[in-house]
């Protein structure tokens, strides 16, 4: 049995509301081992995506805890990447860009093959140089996707990634 990456103890998060305080997660546990995929399923509006922007460290419980490699939560790092629902691609750099963008460390060697070889990954080869305004909505989500992939993170914390692409294309 591997150890626990993630540790959600009893997380309650609440919204002001015009109807005063909505609490949207109340009391939610779970253990996420390393390696271990998991899917939070659930009705629109349930609180799916509040619950990651905690995981992640974008948001911060009312109560209760969340910890990751048995630390507190501080803040996001480049340990885990979100991919974000509303996207987060950068419309001023081409794709190579966008993909050399999260490249800011040491020892990635050649940053713009690397981010190449995550464009062929997601099917873009031949996109490399080109805008986002140039591409379709299921080519920005497969950026979004390869941006995550190429800094190798740790944790991919990702909110409905799929949504713009077709069945033949998630499979593929
Ligand atoms: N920053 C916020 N301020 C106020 N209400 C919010 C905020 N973020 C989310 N909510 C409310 O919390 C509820 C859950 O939202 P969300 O976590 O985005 O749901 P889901 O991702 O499951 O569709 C919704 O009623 C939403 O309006
Ligand atoms: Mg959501």
């Amino acid at each position: 049995m591997s150890a626990r990456k993630i540790v959600v103890e009893r997380v309650t998060k609440s919204f002001p509301s015009g109807k005063g305080s909505l609490k949207v997660i109340d009391g939610v546990s779970l253990g996420i081992a390393d390696g271990e995929f998991v899917a939070i399923v659930g009705p629109s509006g349930c609180g799916k995506s509040t619950l990651l922007n905690i995981v992640a460290g974008f948001e911060r419980p009312d109560e209760g805890t969340v910890e990751i490699d048995g630390a507190p939560q501080a803040g996001p790092s480049p340990k885990g990447i979100v991919i974000s629902q509303h996207g987060s691609v950068f419309p001023w750099l081409t794709v190579q860009q966008n993909l050399m963008f999260g490249l800011n460390g040491e020892g990635h060697g050649d940053k713009a093959a690397l981010a190449d070889h995550y464009a062929a990954m997601v099917g873009l080869k031949g996109f490399e140089k080109s805008y986002p305004h140039e591409l379709s909505g299921g080519m920005l989500k497969r950026v979004e996707l390869a941006r995550a992939f190429v800094v190798k993170p740790e944790i991919l914390y990702m909110d409905e990634p799929f949504s713009a692409l077709d069945a033949l294309m998630t499979c593929a």
